[in-house]
């Protein structure tokens, strides 16, 4: 792309990103950043590409998800474990349940800068500049955790680094080995509320001990033993993403080294801004949050910005409505790709349109809100004839209360009992287990799910 420098962006209006009172130390940081290695090699942001393709034409799914906000905090590696550990469940059931192949894309290892609805927060009558997510600044409600501080960036990158590192050995060193899907259910799921999951894992084992007898097992040993899991976060805190930011000796093309996967939020989509702009030059796959707000004229600019070659699998439109309007915003967004001949994989993100304030002042999400706009996002497609893509949630393998709902039944006056998130209520391990249950039985083919219960 040859209009296009990656720090072209400093020229658009920015919104969502912090001003660095100490210019110096920001330039400091900026300049070991960009020495650091990146943390993603572009062979593999141009495979998730093309495995994003085969979502786009219905072939396989897209199950993307993780944290809100990774906090420096809750970082362990018992943390990333349990939460690879639900992730390699979700995948699991739709792998077994909907037959159908899972491209694994993680909310992690850089998903930490927020976009905030205010710049500041008011507490008992003191106001402070709003938290923006570990990479900028702290979460305490202290004037100096809240100062935005450059060099929570090297922080923030060592903290992928190493996360990343663990996934990696996690994906191909044999704890993700299909013969151990027991062994990812977690001790607190381990209820009535998992029983579905056991009862589909001991069918795996089933099918897995007879090709063994059979002498098929050496056949595919790679898709049996490993995953391809990738990274993926909101490309917010552009400082960051530039610093990261290489080209790639192969193609010549430009790569943002933070992540595979790099999305645009609901709030800084606006097509001559800052984000997008940094987006439309780097080729990883790029997703860009779909909310009501949304109008179809912009979405045309959007998709001819950052797709212009129309490429497969380089743009996913994650629409985020809130249950109960799905039908009224799907539905013309679907004509706008149509009518541009676009093409797009289309997910659908349950979370961030479903927010409330509970009765006891917590931020939550019912987990029925959340059911039923995939259902309403599945019903749409299947009207349109056009291909539901893949699911973007936020869980966490911790066993939380923060969204109400679920098997387990988590009510308001539960949520203060473990309510661990640094920005957003994510799905615990059980609710995000009973998402990909529903998924399964939406992506079923009705003909199947009838001969399936004739029997
Ligand atoms: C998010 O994904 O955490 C987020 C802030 O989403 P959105 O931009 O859709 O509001
Ligand atoms: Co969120």
């Amino acid at each position: 792309m040859s209009d296009w420098t990656k720090s072209g962006w400093r020229t658009k209006p920015r919104i969502q990103m912090p001003d660095y009172p100490d210019a110096e130390k920001l330039d400091e940081a900026l300049a070991q950043l960009a020495k650091y290695p990146p943390l993603v090699f572009a062979g593999e942001a141009r495979t998730l590409r093309d495995r994003l393709g085969a979502v786009g034409r219905g072939e396989a799914f897209l199950l993307q998800g993780g944290d809100c906000a990774e906090s420096f905090a809750e970082f362990s590696a018992d943390n990333l474990r349990d939460s690879f550990k639900v992730f390699l469940q979700m995948a699991m059931v739709l792998t077994f349940g909907a037959k159908v192949p899972v491209v694994k894309v993680g909310r992690v290892a850089g998903q930490m800068a927020k976009p905030r609805s205010a710049r500041t927060e008011i507490r008992d009558g003191t106001e402070l500049p709003s938290y923006r997510g570990d990479i900028i600044n702290g979460f305490d409600f202290t004037r100096e955790a809240r100062i935005s501080d450059p060099s929570r960036m090297l922080q923030a990158y060592t903290q992928a680094a190493a996360s990343l590192n663990l996934l990696r050995a996690f994906s191909t060193g044999g704890f993700a080995d299909m013969r151990r899907v027991h062994s990812w259910t977690l001790g607190f799921t381990d209820r009535d509320d998992a029983e579905r999951y056991r009862g589909m894992a001991n069918r795996i084992q089933d099918t897995l001990d007879f090709m063994a007898a059979a002498g098929i097992t050496a056949a595919t040993p790679h898709e049996f033993e490993s995953v391809d899991f990738y990274t993926s976060h909101e490309a917010l805190l552009l400082e960051y993403e530039e610093a990261l930011t290489r080209i790639d000796s192969t193609s010549g093309q430009w790569l943002a080294g933070s992540g595979h996967m790099l999305w645009i939020g609901d709030r800084t989509r606006e097509p001559d801004g800052a984000h997008v702009e940094f987006c439309r030059g780097v080729q990883n796959p790029i997703g860009l949050k779909c909310g009501p707000s949304l109008t179809t004229g912009h979405l045309k600019t959007l998709m001819a910005k950052l797709n212009p070659e129309n490429e497969p699998g380089r743009l996913t439109l994650i629409a985020r409505f809130g249950a109960g309007t799905v039908a009224a915003h799907l539905p013309r967004l679907i004509k706008a790709v149509r009518e541009e001949g676009a093409d797009v994989v289309w997910s659908c993100d349950p979370m961030h349109g479903n927010t409330i304030r509970s009765s006891s002042g917590y931020k939550t999400r019912p987990f029925d809100s959340v059911l039923r706009e995939v259902r309403e996002f599945f019903a749409v497609h299947q009207a349109e004839g056009t291909v539901p893509g893949g699911v973007h949630f936020e869980m966490t393998g911790r066993d939380v209360t923060e969204c109400t709902g679920g098997v387990r039944a988590v009510t308001d006056e539960d949520l203060s009992d473990r309510y661990h998130t640094a920005c957003d209520p994510r799905l615990n391990a059980s609710q995000a287990l009973e998402l990909a249950f529903l998924v399964a039985e939406e992506l079923t083919p009705r003909q199947s799910m009838q001969r399936a219960a004739a029997v």
